[in-house]
C-alpha cells in the first residue's frame, strides 16, 4: 500500500502558495527527506516549470516511487539515496543546475550534526542566488512559539534524544557561515514557518 502522511495533506496547499511566489525564476529543486513523496507530487504538479528531484534514505524509496509513478508527471525525478551526513550527495556538477534545496519537517528529526552537514554539503551544490528553504517549527531566542510546539519537542526527544526543534538563531549562524543570507521568514499555520536563505 502507498504510504500516506496526513500532515502533508494539511500543509501542502499553504506551502505550495509560498513556493509559487518564491520559485518563479527557479528551475531545479532538490528535496531532502521526501518522506512519502506526496509533497513532491503536489508541488511538481502546481509548479510545472520546476524539475523536482526527490531524495531520501533507501527505505523510503519504494513509497516515493509509488506516488511518482501514479502521478505520471514529467517534471519529477525518481529518488536518489541521500543521507545528509553520508557521501551520497550528488556530484559537484549539479552545481550547474540545482537552484533550490527544500525540505519539510526534516531538520527536527535529524541530529544536530546532521543539520550541520546538511548546510555544509547542501550549500556547496547550490547555484549562486539559489534558495535554501526549510519548512517546520522553529524556536526563537530559545523559546517555543507555542505550547503545541513545546509538547511536540518533548515528544520528539522521548522518541530520539538527538531530535528536537531547532533554534532559528543557530540555523541562521550556520547559514551565514555557508554564504547564505536570510531573505524571508514566513509565518505558516499551526506554528510552523518557512525560512528562506539565498546563496550569495
Ligand atoms: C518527518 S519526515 C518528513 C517527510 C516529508 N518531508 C514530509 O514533510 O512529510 C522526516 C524526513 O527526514 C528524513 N531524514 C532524517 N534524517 C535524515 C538524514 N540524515 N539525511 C536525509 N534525510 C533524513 C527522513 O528520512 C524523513 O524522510
Amino acid at each position: 500500500m502507498k504510504p500516506f502522511s496526513e500532515s502533508c495533506i494539511q500543509n501542502q496547499e499553504e506551502i505550495c502558495e509560498v513556493l509559487q511566489k518564491l520559485l518563479t525564476d527557479k528551475q531545479h529543486v532538490l528535496e531532502i527527506g521526501s518522506g512519502t513523496g506526496q509533497h513532491a507530487v503536489y508541488f511538481a504538479k502546481k509548479l510545472p516549470h520546476i524539475t523536482w528531484q526527490t531524495s531520501d534514505q533507501k527505505q523510503y524509496h519504494q513509497g516515493i516511487n509509488q506516488w511518482l509513478s501514479d502521478a505520471r508527471l514529467d517534471n519529477t525525478v525518481k529518488p536518489i539515496c541521500l543521507d545528509v551526513s553520508k557521501d551520497t550527495w550528488p556530484k559537484q556538477d549539479c552545481k550547474k543546475y540545482i537552484d533550490v534545496l527544500f525540505s519539510a519537517n526534516a531538520i527536527h528529526i535529524m541530529a544536530w550534526n546532521n543539520v550541520i552537514d546538511y548546510f555544509n554539503y547542501g550549500t556547496k551544490l547550490l547555484k549562486k542566488d539559489g534558495l535554501f528553504l526549510l519548512y517546520g517549527p522553529f524556536n526563537y531566542n530559545q523559546n517555543y512559539t507555542s505550547q503545541s510546539n513545546a509538547d511536540f519537542d518533548q515528544w520528539l526527544k522521548m522518541r530520539d534524544s538527538n531530535s528536537g526543534i531547532r533554534d532559528f538563531e543557530a540555523l541562521d549562524q550556520l547559514a551565514n557561515e555557508n554564504h547564505l543570507v536570510l531573505i524571508h521568514d514566513i509565518e505558516m499555520a499551526a506554528n510552523n514557518r518557512i525560512l528562506c536563505w539565498q546563496k550569495t
